[in-house]
């Protein structure tokens, strides 16, 4: 494999078709039962080698995300270059973000997959798809996702991945009011004490296809009564996306954006206008997880 110099990726944002904590487990993890269906808004990096062992971060698009060491995308970038054994040369990581943070997006976890995907590209290393996926285990519950893509059911902590194969005719409108979840408080603001039974998941959203009263009324996330209590606005907004015309409405992941189903993006588009002062976007369904967009090699 001749290994390009300069590489751009792309990372989806994904929101959660559903949502259910099941347990507690000893290691203080929860299990899920959850699907995951990617998004066609992303965030973007480009890669590029450098001459010594370094590797930097710089983003555009965000002016909060701290580019340190703490950062996912520097982590990832370490992590996989141990794991490979060699000694690597560097990668100049440029991020242009689009995806909230702590938003319940998966951005973040997207990031660090795209690092997976492109660093291994980028050092011409033909990594097994296994070592990626336990990689990215290890950076975060949801990055395995990101490295499958296409929608899938998840269980575990959100690893046990089954692709499933389903067209999602709707447009799609984030609405998020500025209101960023740390995911270890709304797990513990759910409080799961009891267990609690799975949903056929796949079995509502299949018949809220041709019915999608079946989604209002059954699909739930389970952080969601948790966050509105903290947070009001997003009860508010949930209601105000159900009188614009959605054709069903949730939170996504631990929140707090909440995402709306419209049957075309004129309907998203309008209803988005109810929102001047909250971040919206107006996306569609995607096929794909992290994708290589671009390869380049210095001379082209
Ligand atoms: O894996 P990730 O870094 O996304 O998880 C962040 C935190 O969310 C974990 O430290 C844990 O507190 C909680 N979590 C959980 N069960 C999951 C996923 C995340 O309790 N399945």
């Amino acid at each position: 494999m001749t290994a390009p110099t300069i590489l751009t990726v792309r990372a989806p944002a994904k929101i959660n078709l559903g949502l259910e904590i099941l347990r507690r487990r000893p290691d203080g993890y929860h299990d899920l039962n959850t699907i995951f269906a990617p998004l066609t808004l992303h965030d973007t990096l480009t890669f590029s080698l450098r001459s010594d062992a370094q590797f930097t971060l710089q983003i555009t698009g965000n002016d909060t995300l701290s580019a340190g060491d703490d950062n996912l995308c520097l982590k990832a970038a370490r992590l996989l270059c141990q794991t490979i054994g060699l000694q690597m040369p560097g990668i100049d990581i440029h991020l242009t973000k689009r995806i909230p943070t702590g938003g319940g997006l998966g951005g973040g976890s997207a990031d660090a997959a795209a690092v997976l995907v492109g660093a291994s590209q980028l050092w011409g290393q033909q990594v097994p798809a296994d070592t990626l996926h336990q990689i990215g285990l290890i950076l975060g519950s949801d990055v395995p996702f990101f490295l499958q893509g296409g929608v899938a059911h998840a269980a575990g902590r959100g690893e046990k991945l089954t692709p499933y194969s389903i067209i999602l005719p709707w447009s799609v409108l984030l609405v998020n009011p500025g209101v960023h979840v740390a995911t270890p408080w709304a797990f513990r603001a759910v409080n799961r004490i009891m267990e609690r039974d799975a949903t056929d998941l796949i079995g509502l959203l299949q018949n809220g296809l041709t019915n999608p009263t079946i989604l209002r009324d059954r699909m739930l996330n389970d952080f969601e009564e948790v966050v509105m209590l903290e947070y009001p606005v997003i009860r508010q907004i949930k209601k105000r996306l159900y009188n614009a015309g959605a054709v069903f409405a949730l939170m996504s992941g631990s929140g707090a954006t909440l995402f709306a189903l419209f049957a075309t993006d004129e309907d998203a588009i309008t209803a988005s206008r109810q929102f001047p002062a909250y971040w919206t976007v107006v996306t569609r369904f995607h096929s794909a997880g992290v994708e290589i967009e671009n390869l380049k090699s210095k001379n082209q």
